[in-house]
């Protein structure tokens, strides 16, 4: 799952889990569910079809996927052709995201590649986002009312996570704002893959609340790992454009702590950032305080309490090369910001 760029994002598929068995087991599924989305994603006319492939060709870590199929090793169905039904649907509603979320966010690079909207325009990529969801929902149909049901809900957070960024803080408190925005966002579907891979895979009910507060915990450090990242790192290592949240005037927790620090960096960082960066120099300016802030550090706080609550619900599995290989992706995605 390479795209020929210097885009260093390890598919998740490839991921040494710990345990032989189990890589086996996930690498396996991970090939299903590849095979179940290129078959799926390239339905329709080709005007239509080589556009909502562009991202799925470009790569990514696959996370969703990997997460669900981990899943399901708690049940008795693990990796069963609906666990990679539903691990397939949760990789296409991601996708359908990104395409849209690169529209709002006026994105150019997406998984080391031009975004859609960079390579045709934002109706192109809106519309391929729209079809992305009806291949989802194509998919969901083969499996459950149980599973739409939970959908529903999940894709009703998702839109009003974007919603809540799009409006602002509006007065509240903006770290608690940002929380809230990054649970409805990223974190909702994180965890969908947790409870729909136990379903689907007959795990207990224990064990599927386990996983969906899993799923919710590494979702909330997903997403302050990406933002430092936004900050902090090189497109090489991202596949996007670094300092993207700044110049939409989206201020993620490391600028939302940096803005609150007494003294030059803070007063400074305040006079620069009162709404969407446009000059590349600004740009350049405001990452270099944001180095020198603590808003990094107090972040990487925040990721850490995350891990901890992962961990406590980690304790209600059993101790098994799963729940061991949880510990490792937990650990993995913190990993990534070095
Ligand atoms: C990007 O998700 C959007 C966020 C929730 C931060 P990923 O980092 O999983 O993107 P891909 O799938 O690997 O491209
Ligand atoms: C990620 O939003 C969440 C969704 C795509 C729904 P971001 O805007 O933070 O993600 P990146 O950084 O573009 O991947
Ligand atoms: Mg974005
Ligand atoms: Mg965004």
């Amino acid at each position: 799952m390479t795209n020929g760029t210097t885009y260093q994002t390890t598919p998740a598929g490839h991921v040494d889990l710990g345990d032989a068995g189990l890589n086996e087991r996930i690498a396996t599924g991970m090939d299903a569910v590849e095979v179940l989305l290129r078959e799926e994603l390239a339905k329709g006319e080709d005007f239509l079809a080589n556009k909502v492939t562009h991202l799925m060709n470009a790569g990514g870590k696959r996370f969703r996927p990997m997460m669900t199929l981990l899943a399901s090793q708690y049940g008795p169905k693990a990796g069963s052709p609906d666990v990679v039904k539903a691990a397939a649907v949760l990789e296409t509603v991601h996708l359908a995201t990104l395409y849209h979320d690169d529209v709002m966010d006026e994105a150019e690079l997406r998984r080391g590649v031009e975004s859609a909207n960079a390579r045709w325009d934002n109706s192109v990529a809106i519309l391929a986002g729209d079809i992305l969801f009806a291949h989802a929902s194509r998919i969901m149909s083969e499996l459950d009312t149980h599973t739409v049901g939970h959908f529903a809900q999940t894709f009703q957070d998702l839109v009003t996570g974007q919603m809540r960024e799009t409006i602002g803080a509006e007065g509240r408190d903006p770290v608690e704002h940002y929380m809230d925005v990054i649970r409805e966002k990223t974190a909702v579907l994180i965890a969908s893959c947790g409870h729909l891979g136990a379903y689907h895979a007959g795990a207990s009910e224990e064990h599927a609340d386990a996983l969906m507060k899993i799923g919710a915990a590494i979702g909330m450090i997903f997403q302050i790992v990406d933002d430092i990242i936004d900050i902090f790192s090189a497109h090489e290592q991202s596949g996007k454009t670094p300092g993207t949240d700044l110049r939409e005037g989206v201020f993620t927790l490391p600028v939302l702590y940096a803005l609150e620090e007494e003294g030059e960096i803070g007063d400074e960082l305040r006079g620069l950032l009162t709404g969407p960066l446009t000059e590349d120099g600004d740009v350049d300016r405001a990452l270099e305080l944001l180095g020198r802030s603590q808003g990094r550090r107090r972040a990487l706080d925040d990721v850490h309490r995350y891990l901890a609550e992962a961990e406590a619900q980690m304790d209600r599995l059993p101790a098994n090369a799963a729940t061991n290989a949880l510990r490792r992706l937990a650990k993995f995605t913190i990993q990534r910001v070095g």
